[in-house]
């Protein structure tokens, strides 16, 4: 097992995949992923600030970097010939094709550009992934396939897991994925909390248990933005995020397909949990592209409590 820190140049992602022996149509739909963030970096660093004009399906107005890292990834995932169908955070509808190599075939559903209000004042955002086989995108999270976060940070992290572990890459100077740390583990323990939300929104419930941690001293670590808040539970192996339902918003924020059910996947393969405060977001059934959960995400002790507070007091 590579020890994090020092980057084992040899070892790049495409390698990587073979050694976990990874299918060939599986490993160029996750490769040509990691190539179309080459691509996402370029616009996030040099591209236009503004709006797009236009709104997604959840009403939220999308900047001119949503739709380009949009159709970046769209385009790539398309002539990959090995996708069957996709659907964003930004696309609003299931896109269909004909796949051109032999299968077997992937679903993809993404978000291309997570936390995208924070590049104007340059904090961290990232690219969210789940991965299914066949063309079916309504299934419950468990029965994804894979599932992967690009981190664009001070460096850029790619986290994948296809169910035998989570496996942290870094981009290095020759702007190649290499292997950082294989089997990366929530066992640290508790002490850092990554509370989403209006506090004035939680309900009893979300307030006792936020309460509970910090009566018992946990650190406040949030930045607004998913990926880089699940990246430092996965990183530090230890911690809570939460964005749960709020008495205004009863399904909470995040949404299931792009980015609660990548991020429950990797973060159940790292040995955490992830709840929606009373079941695993793994094994809630989607209807529609469009579904929310609140979520309560990290070292499974900290989910468990969630849970209990939950339960108790709604
Ligand atoms: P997106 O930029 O893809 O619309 O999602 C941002 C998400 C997530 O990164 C973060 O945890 C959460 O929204 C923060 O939301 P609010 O600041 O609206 O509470
Ligand atoms: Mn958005
Ligand atoms: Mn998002
Ligand atoms: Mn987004």
């Amino acid at each position: 097992m590579a020890e994090r820190g020092q980057t084992k140049f040899q070892i790049d992602l495409r390698r990587h995949l073979r050694e976990q022996a990874v299918d060939r149509n599986l490993t160029r739909l996750i490769t040509e992923i990691a190539e179309a963030s080459k691509y996402i970096i370029n616009s996030i660093r040099t591209g236009d600030l503004g709006v797009a004009g236009t709104s997604n399906l959840y009403g939220e107005q999308q900047l001119a970097l949503d739709v380009l890292a949009d159709r970046i990834l769209e385009k790539r995932l398309k002539y990959s010939g090995v996708v069957a169908s996709l659907v964003s955070e930004e696309s609003g509808d299931i896109l269909r094709f004909h796949p051109e190599q032999e299968g077997p075939y992937y679903s993809v559903a993404y978000d291309p550009l997570d936390g995208s209000s924070l590049v104007d004042v340059n904090l961290a955002v990232g690219t969210i992934v789940s991965i299914y086989a066949g063309d079916n995108l309504l299934q419950p999270g468990r029965q994804q396939v894979a599932a992967l976060y690009i981190l664009y940070g001070p460096r850029t992290t790619l986290m994948y897991s296809t169910g035998n572990g989570v496996h942290e890459f870094a981009m290095n100077q020759l702007m190649e994925y290499s292997l950082v740390q294989e089997h990366v583990r929530i066992d640290g323990g508790s002490g850092i909390y990554s509370p989403g939300g209006q506090r004035n929104l939680y309900t009893p419930g979300t307030e006792a248990f936020v309460r509970s941690l910090e009566e018992r001293g946990y650190k406040l670590r949030y930045s607004g933005g998913f990926v880089p808040d699940i990246n430092q539970v996965m990183i530090k192996g230890k911690g809570v995020f939460l964005y749960p339902h709020l008495q205004n918003r009863p399904r909470g924020k995040l949404r299931l397909l792009y980015e609660l059910n990548p991020m429950a996947f990797l973060v159940e393969q790292a040995g955490g949990a992830a709840s929606d405060g009373h079941r695993p977001i793994l094994d809630l059934v989607p209807q529609k592209i469009d579904d929310c959960a609140p979520v309560f995400i990290g070292c499974r002790e900290d989910v468990a409590a969630a849970e209990a507070c939950i339960a108790a007091q709604g």
